[in-house]
């Protein structure tokens, strides 16, 4: 997903630019490049690589002259990573330049068009057509070029643009990706993200959908698409500076890891009154609760984990009928909608765009829809009917750990207020449940504090060319989870399996010395992950086993056990997570990759 910082005010613009696109780097990216007004034409630095040979290039900024600017981290969707295809883009007299994060579906329909008028095209990318759009639409009146370019467009943008002919004005406007502005006393800003502003300003706008912003010296107006002035409201970002930054850890991913005790204690106190749940959050009345008939838990990635996990808790605790469905696939099969049904999207981001398209699904057929997202003032956020915020803090590293982590425990509050108000908790299990879920940030710092165990198992294994994940019930999210982890930022191939199901195929890949993680939480099933851990020991596998701290006899049959403390058993997989974060994040160590940047990854997919 790209990035995207933009200002224009009394400092020199350049040095802003590449440390607010330095706070973008979680973003995931493989080019960079800036565009700024000296006063009389706009100067474009473009190049392949890190941001650092941007900042090289042009000496920390110091040899780019003047007061406003765009610049942009690429994370390639249209076109090979290279200077040419990197942004800022512009027409062909370079009077107009552009930056943007997202996707133009109709870009090659577009880009026919314009060649068929004679317009010369540098680059691969969907971007260019802007450029050469807003060329062709200006003519003396930049709002009106945006209007009519972005009236052509299908798909996904945040752009921001210069005009030469229009000093120290900077234009910016968004549909679906994000983008927001930041205004300070010595001048504003636009940003994909809160954290490239924070070290200027809290103060900011969310912009919505086809809203055109102005920024100019000090002033910034918004327009509606129909370029009539609009007003928007300021809010305050409450974010700490050192949420932003690594804080002496080694990646941002340890540091969210070890911040888990107080992300969970952030996301379930705040919702614990007089010994009861309080979603202020949730509009559904108690008798709309008692006649739900189905949920959807929709989501990509790790959140769609969360959806699994969702499945076993609401099923079990609430007794509602859940659908599990990833984004990606769930508006294309045509779900059949009926009365009495809720949609749950979850999303750390809150711009993953297959996850905003199924909300717009659900929505567009009646459906009610609850989102739980990290990020607050997101897409998401602000489409759901209802938003349920997990309090986690900024996540930087793009492999998701106290979000993941919050989301449980926000699925474990909902299932359990749920199953309150439908009278299928008995009050005795619920004030049980309730006591215990307030001790998992402490179990989970008591996992965390008995991390040298991990690591030293987690060295053995950074050559592993396989490692298989394995668990039955809500252990199978748990080993979905620890599977992605492991690939995403160690690049070894793993699988995830429901135990039973291994046998069925996939054992044959089994051989001498493939490591096996058996996730053994449900004391009800431990019989059975046994069975399935003596298949594949029988085939030659090492076994870790992560199981909890009074399941001892799992010693017989595996090589390597980890114990996390007793908890509800449906709370037990946010304890077991843990360890397989951990394991994951020591052997990407070993292994030397890029632990919070993995190559090829974005922290939030903003296109489909
Ligand atoms: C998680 O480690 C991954 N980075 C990825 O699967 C992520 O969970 C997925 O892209 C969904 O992102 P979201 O939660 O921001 O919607």
């Amino acid at each position: 997903m790209c990035g995207i910082v933009g200002y224009t005010g009394t400092q020199k613009v350049a040095p802003i630019l590449l440390d607010g696109l330095s706070k973008l780097e979680y973003r995931g990216y493989d080019s960079a490049g800036l565009a700024v007004f000296d006063g009389t034409k706009i100067n474009t630095v473009k190049a392949k690589g890190r941001l650092q040979v941007l900042s090289d290039l042009t000496k920390e900024g110091s040899l780019l002259e003047g007061f406003t600017g765009i610049g942009h981290t690429r994370w390639a969707t249209h076109g090979a990573p290279s200077e040419t295809n990197s942004h800022p883009h512009y027409n062909e007299d370079q009077t107009i330049a552009v930056v943007h994060n997202g996707i133009i579906e109709n870009y090659l329909y577009l880009k026919s068009k314009l060649i068929s008028k004679g317009y010369h095209f540098q680059s691969e990318t969907d971007t260019e057509v802007i450029a050469h759009l807003l060329d062709y639409y200006y003519k003396e009146n930049p709002l009106e070029a945006i209007s009519k370019v972005v009236n052509r467009l299908e798909g996904s943008f945040a752009l921001g643009i210069l005009f030469t002919a229009h000093p120290d004005e900077l234009y910016a406007i968004r549909k679906d990706s994000p983008l927001i502005v930041g205004v300070s006393e010595s001048g504003n800003f636009i940003a994909s993200d809160v954290p490239a502003i924070l070290k200027y300003t809290r103060d900011v706008y969310y912009i919505d959908n086809k809203e055109i912003v102005l920024l100019k010296g000090n002033n910034v107006t918004f327009y509606n698409i129909d370029c009539e002035v609009i007003q928007k409201e300021l809010t305050t970002v409450n974010w700490d500076i050192s949420a932003a930054e690594k804080g002496g850890y080694e990646h941002f991913m340890l540091k969210e890891i070890y911040e888990q005790p107080k992300a969970l204690r952030d996301t379930i106190q705040p919702r614990i009154k007089d010994n009861d749940i309080v979603i202020d959050e949730l509009s559904l009345s108690p008798e709309e609760i008692r006649n739900l008939r189905k949920i959807y838990f929709v989501a990509c990635g790790s959140a769609n984990h969360i959806c699994v996990t969702g499945k076993y808790v609401m099923e079990g605790v609430a007794r509602i009928p859940v659908e599990v469905d990833l984004a990606s696939e769930f508006r294309y099969r045509e779900p059949i909608f009926e009365p009495n049904t809720l949609l749950v999207v979850v999303s750390q981001s809150g711009e993953t765009a297959d996850t905003l398209a199924a909300l717009r699904e659900a929505q567009a057929h009646g459906v009610k829809v609850l989102g739980i997202c990290n990020v607050v003032g997101s897409t998401i956020a602000r489409e759901a009917d209802d938003v349920m915020y997990t309090w986690a803090g900024p996540e930087i590293a793009v492999a998701t750990t106290k979000a993941y982590s919050t989301q449980l425990a926000a699925l474990y509050l909902l299932a359990m207020y749920f199953g309150k108000t439908r009278q299928t908790l008995a009050d005795s299990d619920f004030n049980d449940m309730l006591k215990e879920l307030q001790t998992l940030p402490d179990k989970v710092q008591s996992i965390l504090e008995h991390k040298d165990n991990i690591q030293h198992f987690a060295n053995r294994y950074i050559g592993a060319r396989d490692i298989f994940f394995i668990g039955r019930g809500i252990d199978y999210a748990a080993s979905l989870e620890g599977s992605l982890k492991m690939k995403e930022i160690s690049y070894i191939h793993s699988e995830a399996y429901a135990a039973g199901e291994l046998k069925h195929g996939t054992i044959s890949l089994v051989e001498e010395g493939t490591l096996v993680a058996a996730i053994l939480t449900q004391e009800h099933l431990y019989k059975k992950m046994i069975s399935n851990i003596e298949e594949v020991v029988s085939r030659g596998a090492f076994v870790l086993a992560v199981t909890n701290e009074d399941n001892t006899a799992i010693e017989k049959s595996s090589d390597y056990v980890i114990y996390i403390p007793r908890t509800n058993r449906y709370f037990a997989t946010c304890l077991a997570n843990i360890p397989l974060q951990l394991f994951g994040y020591y052997v990407a160590v070993g292994r030397g990759c890029d632990v919070d940047k993995p190559r090829n990854l974005a922290k939030s997919v903003t296109v489909e």
